[in-house]
């Protein structure tokens, strides 16, 4: 008899799917409100300029829109992609900084098979994005998490984390931090703390990779500079056309050192070559025509508006039942709710009062954190908010009745 699990590889031991991509299937089709997943509004998609656009790359590009690209992605591209930074407050990038990879998922995975060495230890924030703890762990990573406030990472427990492993004779690799309207909990880390955590990794010799996808998408006045606007030869920045133009174009990037480049570049040849040409050559005449720029404040406005809406109904329906994050930006707001509440086992309940939400512990390193849930706001429309919050305020009452 075959036996075919027995071909699989190990290493697919060490790989973890998405819990969140599990939930959208669960939901898929049924009359739930998804408040699990991180999509995009797709009202939003520049779809009329896009179209213009692809049969404009077609027709000025012909053949080599089609054609295999080299795999750093396209120069002028590239010039796009610094100019981009430079006018949105990260000077002084040069194409040879720059790598496009697709979509930034593939620059985490890139970047832990290029920095992690089996048993190095990496830094992130509790909690933190999910995907990328399950790229870090597939390379046998192990974790450091620190906790988070309403400033971002706690970057005075880090020093003493730092302290007591080189006491022990250990080094932290590298810091994985999203420092900008954090996934999952919407939270920006103070200019005050960045500039400690920069001073921590001149101290104590560590990268910094900072995960970028959302600052572009601050609704409040939050005065932040990134990481790699304050240093370019320890931070390893990576952000994403998926929330500023479309996701479904995977299209993403890397800026760091140009030795970084360099190694991400022999990993993506074995990836997958390049991102696709036609692609690129879209996003580029997209930055060219100011598509771009356009759409970034048009999406912003929507996502404040759905921003104030989960928040005032969590207030309205959740009020004493639960609390939350107070997001500045991104597309997420955070929830904790009684210690005696498993967000995981209350999902089926919720799912059949028609609300899908992300149970929290999945983005814990520790897998703590198993009273907390990511709400997502960017997806469904205001109403869609208000009906899921109270739905799920429903299911949450219920269940801290049925725990006392
Ligand atoms: C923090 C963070 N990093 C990376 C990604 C990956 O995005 P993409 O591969 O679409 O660029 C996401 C997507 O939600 C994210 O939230």
């Amino acid at each position: 008899m075959l036996d075919i699990k027995s071909f699989i590889a190990d290493r697919v031991s060490l790989m973890e799917s998405s819990e969140i991509r599990e939930i959208l299937e669960l939901t898929e089709g049924k009359n739930v409100i998804s408040l699990a997943g991180g999509l995009p509004d797709p009202k939003y998609f520049p779809t009329e300029e896009l179209a213009e656009i692809s049969a404009y790359v077609i027709k000025e590009y012909g053949a080599r829109a089609l054609q295999y690209s080299i795999t750093r992605g396209l120069r002028e591209f590239r010039k796009e992609i610094a100019a981009f930074m430079e006018r949105t407050g990260t000077p002084g990038e040069m194409p040879y900084n720059i790598i496009v990879t697709s979509g930034s998922q593939q620059a985490l995975n890139l970047l832990a098979q290029v920095l992690v060495n089996p048993g190095d230890i990496v830094v992130v924030e509790k909690p933190t994005y999910l995907a990328a703890i399950n790229e870090f762990k597939s390379v046998g990573a192990l974790f450091e998490g620190i906790p988070i406030d309403d400033d971002g990472m706690r970057t005075d427990i880090l020093e003493e984390r730092l302290k007591a492993l080189k006491a022990e004779g250990k080094k932290v690799k590298v810091v994985y931090t999203v420092p900008t309207a954090q996934n999952p909990s919407g939270v920006s880390m103070s200019n005050e703390r960045r500039s400690h955590l920069l001073e921590l990794a001149e101290e104590y010799d560590f990268l910094i990779i900072e995960d970028d996808p959302y600052s572009h998408f601050m609704f409040e006045d939050v005065d932040f500079k990134r990481l790699r606007s304050m240093d370019k030869y320890r931070v390893i920045y990576t952000s994403t056309f998926s929330k500023i133009l479309a996701p479904g174009l995977r299209l993403g990037w890397v800026a760091a050192h140009p030795e970084v480049i360099d190694a991400l570049e022999i990993a993506k040849q074995n990836a997958d070559l390049h991102t696709p040409t036609f692609n690129q050559l879209i996003a580029t005449e997209a930055l060219k025509r100011g598509v771009v720029d356009r759409h970034i404040p048009k999406v912003k406005e929507a996502y404040k508006k759905k921003r104030d809406a989960m928040l005032n109904a969590l207030e309205e329906y959740m009020d004493g039942a639960a609390k939350w994050t107070k997001p500045v930006g991104g597309l997420f707001v955070f929830v904790y709710l009684d210690e005696n509440i498993d967000t995981k086992e209350m999902l089926p309940a919720a799912l059949s009062a028609g609300v899908a939400y992300v149970p929290g512990s999945a983005f814990y390193v520790d897998g703590s954190g198993r009273n907390t849930m990511r709400l997502n706001f960017s997806y469904p429309d205001e109403e869609e908010i208000r009906v899921g919050i109270e739905r799920l305020s429903q299911v949450v009452k219920s269940y801290v009745r049925g725990s006392v």
